[in-house]
């Protein structure tokens, strides 16, 4: 039997759009990747509070449940409002009172210009974070200057201040990231964690094994030692990949949990591509490691506000 001419063109039609969608960058990803399994969970925590923090709770937060805990959120929870009860402390700061807490996490939140997400953020967050039972509080680092925006100066920023506030460890996190399970728990891991390896942007796969951007977890120890981030990343990309290479660098191999814990919701927008600077400063990350960084971290703090729901610095990256 002889295909008319109309099907033939037809079929290879849609066989070149299929092929065009599988080679979308996009699409590509890493199937399956080594996690921490459900039960090494707990004892693969680093234990620690923040060096001003006390309570006055008897017994001590247990946080078994929260691993098994099987609920999946709603991003639409960024529409609703806080629950008084919630009892936020002014800068974004909360510690449950009915038990005392083990692990204090700071929350770095580079910004600029992205008011309606950030509202969402805080909302979802605060909600999210009560239930994880912690002592925590939320930084956001916003880039006041009209310079390319600096994702990772902003994140060394955010760092200097939580570390200097007593903070053990940080959590660097994109404002247009949700986390959809509570089992994801915001606490650091003894190793680096890459915790949002499952985005619905890349249909919950990880796009490569040594991705360490949107939200990892690292010990302000840890971060000290391979000197924050690299300061010279203005614009989009690339900064994440800098930060993986100081960790190898230093033999700090990253972890993550489950892709089913680990799926976050991104809001939908437009994606980017790495300039020639860009790709430039990656080849030369190694070399710069030691003295791009913590250590020549340079910038005008124009003002830190107590806000009723986060420690808002405001940085600009032009003036030093
Ligand atoms: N960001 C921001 N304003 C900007 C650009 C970036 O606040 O103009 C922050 C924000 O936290 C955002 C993160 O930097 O989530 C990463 O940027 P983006 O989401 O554009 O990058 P992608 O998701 O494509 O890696
Ligand atoms: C960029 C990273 C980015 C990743 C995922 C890579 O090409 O270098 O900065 O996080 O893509 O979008
Ligand atoms: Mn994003």
């Amino acid at each position: 039997m002889r295909m008319s001419y109309k099907k033939k063109v037809f079929y290879i039609g849609l066989f070149i759009i299929i092929l065009i969608i599988f080679m979308h960058p996009d699409m590509q990803g890493v199937r399956s990747y080594e996690f921490i399994a459900k039960e090494k969970i707990i004892s693969s925590l680093h234990e620690e509070l923040a060096t001003n923090f006390t309570s006055s709770a008897i017994s001590n937060c247990e946080y078994y449940a929260n691993v098994y805990d099987e609920t999946v959120l709603s991003p639409t929870l960024v529409d609703g409002d806080l629950v008084e009860s919630h009892k936020i402390k002014e800068g974004g700061e909360y510690a449950p009172v009915e038990c005392k807490p083990k692990y204090s996490t700071a929350i770095i939140v580079p910004y600029r210009d992205r008011a309606e997400q950030l509202r969402g953020f805080l909302v979802y967050m605060h909600t999210f974070l009560h239930y994880q039972r912690i002592h925590y509080r939320i930084y956001v680092v916003e880039q006041i200057d009209t310079k390319p925006f600096n994702r990772a100066k902003l994140l060394n920023i955010g760092a200097k201040a939580a570390i200097k506030a007593g903070f053990p460890c940080l959590i660097l996190h994109d404002v247009d990231l949700l986390p959809l399970r509570p089992a994801n728990l915001y606490m650091c891991t003894k190793q680096p964690r890459h915790m949002s390896s499952s985005i619905n942007k890349f249909r919950f796969v990880l796009p490569y094994v040594n991705l360490f951007g949107g939200v990892v977890a690292i010990l302000s120890k840890q971060f000290q030692t391979i000197n924050g981030m690299s300061n010279e990343y203005f614009g989009w990309g690339g900064e994440d990949d800098d930060l993986f290479m100081r960790l190898e660098d230093h033999d700090l191999k990253l972890c993550r949990f489950d892709p089913e814990i680990s799926k976050y919701h991104m809001s939908i927008h437009s994606s980017q591509q790495k300039g020639e600077e860009i790709k430039k400063l990656l080849s030369s990350a190694k070399e710069r490691m030691s003295t791009d960084g913590l250590n020549s971290l340079k910038y005008a703090e124009v003002a830190t506000v107590m806000h009723p729901l986060f420690t808002h610095i405001m940085v600009d990256l032009e003036q030093k």
